[in-house]
Parts: structure tokens; sequence; C-alpha cells
């Protein structure tokens, strides 16, 4: 397969970078809004550069890695935000090709006490959130068989993320608060990439909406704690405070714990748990630093 992976500057694209090179049979064309190496410079909200670029490479399928994540930043640039997360989802889900894709758990309202479930009523409360949302129903008005995984907590070797800023001030600082009162599941990138090259090898196209995440449940404060346990070498106190403590721009969900029963049923497969995906990263991030 000919397989256009846009956003690949970012965590889940360079995640997929690493993990395509383990799957030669497949022919990839990278891309990102930003040229870099190895890079071909594609704006998945310009249309006719989209329709160019599946027509001149023969593409089979998109893999949808490419999204505005800054989501302080989407409260105050509402346009730019719906711009690449949602109307661009139609430019990709109108090209004739299989496309899978990305979301969030920003789609939810976060009150929930149990794992959302996909079936479950959506009710996002930030722009990011409703951005991806519309951008989920453009991607299947367009493309009715596309594969949508919805994930969190993402982080990884590239780009910054939660687990670099922790391990930056645990070094810098002696004391650290870190809101307890957000539960997610952090879930490394290159574990989501896994999970889309089993979506990719399963023997029949399974359209529909997945969600994905690593197994386990913490919040941002055990994540802390664990990210400066596996590191070492960090003598920083970590305290638990309440999101109100911290005064966050945007709100956040308290409670954003995806259910992923649907995903490993129909690929029949299992996930690791958190802890088991942190580990590599850490290990990998010493290795290279
Ligand atoms: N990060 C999380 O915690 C998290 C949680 C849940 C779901 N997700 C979803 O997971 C997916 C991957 O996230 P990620 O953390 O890997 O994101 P990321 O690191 O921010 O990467 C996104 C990439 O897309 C690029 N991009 C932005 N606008 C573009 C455009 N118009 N055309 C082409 N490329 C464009 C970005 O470039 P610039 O950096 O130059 O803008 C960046 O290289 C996204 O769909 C995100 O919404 C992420």
């Amino acid at each position: 397969m000919n397989i256009l992976v846009t956003g690949s500057n970012g965590q889940l694209g360079n995640e997929m970078r690493v993990l395509g090179a383990t799957h030669p049979k497949h022919r990839y064309f990278f891309t990102d809004v930003v040229e870099a190496p190895d890079t071909h410079m594609l704006d998945i909200t310009d249309r006719q550069a989209v329709k160019a670029f599946v027509a001149a490479n023969a593409i089979d399928l998109i893999v949808n890695c490419a999204a505005y994540t800054n989501v302080d930043r989407a409260e105050e640039d509402e346009a730019t935000a719906f711009k690449i997360n949602a109307e661009a989802l139609s430019v990709l889900g109108s090209q004739g090709v299989h496309v899978i894709h990305i979301s969030t758990d920003y789609v939810f309202s976060g009150d929930e006490h149990v794992p959302c479930r996909e079936t479950d009523p959506v009710a996002p409360r930030t722009v990011y959130g409703a951005s991806k949302y519309q951008g989920e129903k453009n991607l299947l008005a367009e493309c009715p068989d596309a594969v949508i995984l919805r994930t969190a907590w993402l982080y990884s070797t590239y780009g910054n993320n939660f687990v670099k800023t922790m391990i930056r001030l645990g070094s810098e600082r002696k004391e650290l608060g870190v809101v307890f009162d957000q539960i997610g599941t952090p879930t490394y990138a290159a574990d989501l990439a896994a999970a889309i090259f089993t979506v990719i090898e399963a023997k029949v196209w399974h359209p529909g909406i997945y969600h994905f995440t690593n197994e386990g449940v913490c919040s941002w404060y055990d994540f802390t704690l664990a990210i400066h346990q596996l590191y070492g070498g960090i003598e920083c106190a970590v305290h638990p405070i309440l999101s109100e403590e911290y005064q966050y721009k945007t709100p956040r969900p308290h409670y954003s714990v995806l259910d992923k029963s649907k995903f490993k049923k129909t690929f029949e497969v299992s996930i690791p748990h958190w802890m088991n995906g942190l580990e590599r990263c850490i290990i990998k991030l010493k290795a290279e630093s």
C-alpha cells in the first residue's frame, strides 16, 4: 500500500516513521505543514494540494496524525483550530481512499465516573474538544468507512509533552505541585502507532470509532511520581494539588478514562499497561540523552 502520513513531525507522526521501518512492504509518504528532512510539505487544509498529492502518489490510505493540539491556544484561536481539526477532515475524507484518524478524550465532558465507551454521548467543554468532535463528524460524512481512534494523555520521546516537562522540572526544582483530581490514562505514542498498524494489517477493514489508550488509570500526580522514579536521580518532592490550585486557563476533564473493550475484541489484541509504556519511553529517552 501507499500510505500518506500527515503531521509526521509530531509525536505520533514520528512514532509512525519508527514503526513504518519495521513494515517495509508499504511505501510511506511522510508529510507535515512544515518541511523537514524526509518530510514532504503538505497542509491538510489545502484541498487542492491534498488532492494533487493523493493522485500523484497513488495513495491507498491516509493516516492523519496532523492536528491543532494546543488546548489553551485553541480557546483564543477558534478559527484555526476548527480549520485544522474539523474542516480539513472533510478534505481528507473526500479523497476516495481509506482513512485512519486520531481523535481525543476531550470529546467527552470529563464528568463521568466510569470509563467512556464509543457509544456514550459526547459533550466537549473546550474549543479543542469541539473542533475534534466536528472533525469526527466531517470525516464520517465524507468517508463512512473511516477508522477513528480516540486517545488520551499522549507522550513520546519526540516533541514536547508531560513526561519531558516533569523530568525537566524535577531536575530544576526542589518541590513541585501536581494535580491529583484528574484521572486518565497516559498513552505512549509508540503503542498508539502499533495500534494503527494493527488496524492496517488486519485481514478485514473494520470501520468505526474506537477508544485506544494504554491500560490502567492514574492521576497526573501519580504519573509524575512514576516518571521520577523510573527516570531516577531526581530529588524533588512532589505534592498532590487540586485543579483549582493550578488555575488552568481552559477546563480539564476530571475523569477521562476510555473503555478499550471494542478495540481489543475487534482486533484480538492486548494493550500494554501505562507503566510498561512509560518504562520503554524513559529507557529510550535516557539512551538518547
Ligand atoms: N497530545 C495529546 O495528549 C493528545 C491527546 C489526545 C488526542 N491527541 C490527538 O492525537 C493526534 C496526534 O497528536 P500529537 O500529540 O502527535 O500532535 P503533535 O505532536 O502536535 O503533532 C501534530 C503535527 O501536525 C502538524 N500540523 C498542524 N497543522 C497542520 C496542517 N494544517 N497540515 C499538516 N500538518 C499540520 C503540526 O505542526 P506544527 O507543530 O507546526 O503545528 C505537528 O507537526 C492528534 O490528532 C491529537 O489531537 C493528542
